[in-house]
């Protein structure tokens, strides 16, 4: 039956391919038939060439594929993530903000305890009056992480730096030593607090950066180094290896995936940024996100539409990448963010039982923010050989009312891009000769609004793509909770490191590895 809706959906493309999207226009209430909005949210899919069939059919497939009883599976916390046989959890982080219930009371209570122990801590930081010691006044903040916990916090940091009114946040996450040396250089060890931020405390890059940091505190502290350094982790084992006492270490449940965690612990840095009010609104947000999900109809739920959109650019119109192109320039993570969640989630070829997938996962994601990439890659989405469905993310006012005509720009900007996409400009014939001025048009876009850019709006937005992802996941067949394609590259470069190292012999190394080897440990 599923196959038999992927039939429909194929034959109508087949039928309205070559049609212009702009002509889709001619029905006087497209935009307001093709745009749906929610929690301050709005999604416009007007400018793609999804009619209402197209549309009915999408939602049938989302249908078939079972998502009504997968989403309650995940809500109702069964280990939707077979592969490692967990729960996902990451939504009941933020569930008492909308006093969802949560099955399982013991979860419930912990996460609110969680969540204390984290309040307590930032508003000692924020205020310079920790419980545990005296002379704790913190001007800066280290984040040393990677991937998922490293991301959402720089991003949400960023993102909401006019809430901003803790010490200064700095995130350390390559492994290159100049990018601890280059914000190491810039602090002062007694007035920095370090967060060693790694689900598995594990990870060699951040437990790499974190030795480092620790001997730099060590070596500059004439107190204890212990005052200065907090973990978050779900592996209490190796934390107590760093001499971390427990009440130091942020716990976290195995069942919040790494790019999934900002909402609890990992989340630690944003509320020590922003303060626990401004992270609670943030939270509630994501929590208003979730309850919409659940509760609304199909056609009204924007993660399930949005979800339509990015199966028919993926699937049905075979488009290879995603563009996410956030005007505001304090989203500027947010493409790296959403790397993260889509590609690592939905980069997969194998289904959740076992089988290899028969149709395209996730889209190559890629972006950044608006103006620049016009002066930067726009060439290419207007008049290159690929069509790029393209994802502008847009406020309605910013945070600087005495620059408002920047923002206008801005507005001003972001909706001629989408118009011109759409429209593109055909030259008369008297030109001929200078077709490199055409633009073909007819290229698809999404336009995502919302009021301004606070911390609830922030956390609706993400919430509104984790669950996009989710139900894209569900479509392809896929567990979009694990990440089993990072483990090979992380095993050959500890058998490379030894090497290096001079601690084995690099006979077995293909010719190729062998000779850069040989080349980049010249003396
Ligand atoms: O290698 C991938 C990954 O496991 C991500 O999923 C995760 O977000 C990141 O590494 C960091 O992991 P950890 O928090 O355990 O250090």
């Amino acid at each position: 039956m599923h196959q038999t809706t992927w039939n429909k959906i194929t034959r109508h493309y087949n039928l309205i391919s070559k049609r212009q999207i702009k002509d889709l226009f001619d029905e006087p209430s497209r935009f307001e038939n093709f745009s749906e909005e929610a929690h301050d949210i709005l999604i416009d899919f007007s400018k793609t060439n999804i009619d209402s069939e197209a549309k009915a059919l999408l939602l049938d497939l989302i249908e078939v594929s079972n998502i009504s009883l997968k989403r309650q599976n995940m809500f109702s916390g069964h280990a939707i993530n077979k592969s490692e046989n967990r729960a996902v959890l990451h939504w009941a982080l933020r569930a008492q903000e909308q006093k969802f219930q949560i099955n399982d009371k013991t979860v419930g209570d912990q996460i609110n305890k969680m969540l204390q122990k984290m309040e307590n801590f930032s508003n000692g930081i924020r205020s310079g009056k920790l419980k545990s010691g005296a002379n704790q006044n913190f001007s800066d903040v280290i984040n040393i992480g990677i991937g998922g916990s490293d991301l959402g916090p720089k991003m949400c940091t960023r993102a909401l730096s006019p809430y901003h009114d803790g010490p200064r946040c700095h995130f350390i996450s390559n492994v290159d030593s100049a990018h601890l040396t280059d914000i190491l250089s810039q602090l002062k060890p007694e007035k920095t607090l370090v967060i060693i931020a790694s689900k598995t405390f594990q990870t060699l890059e951040t437990i790499t950066n974190a030795r480092t940091i620790i001997r730099w505190l060590k070596s500059r502290l004439t107190t204890g180094f212990e005052k200065n350094l907090v973990a978050i982790s779900s592996n209490p084992h190796e934390t107590k290896k760093y001499g971390i006492a427990p009440d130091k270490v942020f716990d976290f449940s195995d069942s919040v995936g790494g790019r999934y965690s900002m909402w609890g612990p990992i989340g630690l840095s944003i509320m020590i940024a922003i303060g626990m009010k401004n992270f609670r609104d943030f939270l509630l947000g994501a929590a208003e996100m979730d309850g919409h999900f659940l509760k609304a109809k199909f056609e009204k739920n924007l993660p399930i539409l949005l979800a339509m959109i990015g199966i028919w650019h993926r699937n049905v119109c075979q488009y290879s990448t995603r563009a996410i192109l956030p005007y505001e320039q304090r989203l500027s993570i947010l493409p790296s963010y959403l790397q993260q969640l889509d590609m690592e989630s939905n980069g997969k070829r194998v289904s959740i039982n076992g089988d290899y997938v028969n149709l395209e996962t996730a889209p190559i994601v890629w972006g950044e923010p608006g103006t620049n990439g016009q002066h930067a890659f726009y060439q290419m989405l207007h008049q290159g050989t690929s069509v790029v469905p393209c994802e502008f993310l847009i406020g309605g006012s910013g945070h600087e009312p005495e620059l408002a005509h920047h923002h206008d720009l801005l507005i001003a900007n972001c909706l001629a891009q989408s118009e011109a996409l759409m429209n593109g400009r055909i030259i008369d014939d008297a030109k001929r000769m200078e077709s490199h001025r055409e633009f073909p048009g007819n290229r698809p876009s999404v336009t995502i609004t919302y009021p301004k850019l606070t911390p609830k709006v922030l956390g609706t937005l993400v919430a509104l793509f984790e669950h996009r992802t989710f139900v894209e996941g569900v479509v392809w067949g896929i567990n979009s909770f694990d990440q089993w394609g990072v483990e090979l590259g992380k095993d050959l470069s500890n058998d490379l490191l030894s090497i290096i190292q001079r601690k084995s012999d690099g006979k077995a190394l293909n010719q190729s590895t062998a000779g850069l080897l040989s080349r980049l440990t010249r003396k």
